[in-house]
């Protein structure tokens, strides 16, 4: 797969050397083409050292016209990322013009068109900026995909809406092209707690007892409600993934600790999801010092004791948030979640078939029923980023 990624002038400019690295490591033939303006900020070197390609600067180069002038980059192409797109770039694509080799390229291909745009806050709200995206989207119609711009701190010092979206969900959402995201702000003033990844539960200072959960179904929906605009606390068990850029993450390790921070900070939270593998039982005395093995003695017994149920518990609560549960179960999957939705006082459960190692726990695809005391919705397999998405919107339905 041919991807030629596209560079403006803009601070932003700096993360796109982490993008390239990644659209490489994932397979990705790369060519980059940087505006005038991009190579103030970051140089083509950089971009030819992490593609093990030459840049392309220049619309009228006698040398690139012979090897690979903008007609044939623009044939070359399967995919094309504009990534920092600077306020001025959009208004380029928007008019047509092609006075850089990049919108000339962009002019002259068939290619899917991914815009990532960064600026400051107060040039984003501008309703120039507003009206050129939205020509651009009619133009274009299904040929053109935006991602982001994300909230948070800029580089200018201003907070709001403007930031290029991390390069790591750049790449995710450029891989999943045929699912078609749709992302509406439907969350927006709502406050969401969501609970992800697998506790730990200590047996002595260095063992534990935990499952196979890696944390990305949860993730994958703390994302999505942040980016259809709730503000979100994310209450993680131990994970190898990073925290998504503007939530708030408290990090656990056992369920007891899940629990009381889920109910320290579950005030004035609107929706609950516990996603959590939350372990059962918890070792019901934690050795001091490491257990030694015992000479002579061929079997270990350890007693168990039930944990809190953390979900329950929320679900228990007088101004109780709209409770969202997984059930994982590995036979008689829709029964048994329809058991715990009654039980625990739900109002949604996402029953999960976790028997087969493509959907599930670690994997990056999931497939799942989400069942209510009224409905049922079945989802066919699809990646995890996209099922958060989809949950969210039907729960939104009933919210
Ligand atoms: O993290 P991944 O690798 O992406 O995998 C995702 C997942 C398989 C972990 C996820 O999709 C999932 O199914 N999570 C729920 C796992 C689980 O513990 O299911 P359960 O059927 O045992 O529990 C039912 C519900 O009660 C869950 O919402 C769970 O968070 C909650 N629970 C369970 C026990 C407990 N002590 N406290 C709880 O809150």
């Amino acid at each position: 797969m041919n991807i030629i990624l596209g560079i403006t002038g803009g601070i932003a400019a700096y993360k796109t050397a982490s993008l390239a690295r990644l659209l490489v490591k994932q397979g990705y033939s790369v060519r980059v083409v940087m505006t005038a303006g991009a190579c103030e900020f970051i140089t083509p070197l950089t971009f030819q050292a992490l593609t093990g390609n030459a840049v392309h600067t220049t619309l009228l180069d006698e040398q690139a016209e012979k090897g690979m002038g903008h007609i044939e980059l623009a044939k070359w192409a399967d995919k094309i990322i504009v990534a920092p797109a600077s306020a001025n770039s959009i208004a380029s694509m928007c008019s047509g013009s092609a006075n850089e080799l990049l919108y000339a390229v962009i002019l002259a291909s068939k290619a899917k068109l991914f815009i990532a745009p960064a600026m400051n806050e107060v040039m984003w709200a501008n309703p120039v900026v507003q009206k050129n995206i939205q020509e651009l989207k009619k133009m274009y119609v299904d040929k053109i995909q935006f991602i982001g711009p994300d909230a948070g701190e800029q580089a200018c010092g201003d907070v709001g809406y403007g930031r290029m979206s991390e390069p790591e969900y750049i790449v995710e959402f450029v891989s999943r092209l045929n699912e078609q995201i749709t992302v509406e702000q439907i969350l927006v003033g709502k406050k969401v707690m969501i609970t992800a990844g697998p506790t730990q539960e200590l047996i002595d200072p260095v063992r534990y007892i935990t499952n196979k959960s890696s944390g990305k179904m949860g993730y994958a929906l703390a994302i999505a409600a942040q980016k259809m605009g709730a503000q979100v606390i994310l209450v993680s068990g131990p994970v190898n993934l990073k925290c998504p850029e503007n939530i708030a993450i408290i990090n656990v390790q056992s369920a007891k600790q899940m629990l009381q921070q889920a109910l320290a900070n579950i005030n004035d939270c609107d929706i609950f999801i516990g996603c959590a593998a939350v372990a059962d039982y918890a070792c019901s005395q934690v050795s001091e010092h490491k257990l030694k093995k015992i000479d002579g003695q061929s079997t270990m017994t350890l007693e168990l004791i039930k944990n809190p149920d953390i979900l329950a518990s929320i679900a228990q609560l007088p101004n109780k948030p709209f409770c969202v549960g997984f059930a994982a179960e590995t036979q008689n999957v829709e029964q048994n979640a329809k058991i715990k939705l009654e039980q625990k006082n739900l109002d949604w459960i996402v029953a999960n078939d976790v028997s087969k190692s493509e959907i599930g726990f670690n994997s990056d695809d999931n497939q799942v029923t989400l069942i209510s005391k009224e409905k049922t919705l079945q989802f066919k397999k699809m990646s995890k980023q996209k099922l958060a998405y989809s949950i969210l919107n039907a729960v939104c339905t009933d919210f």
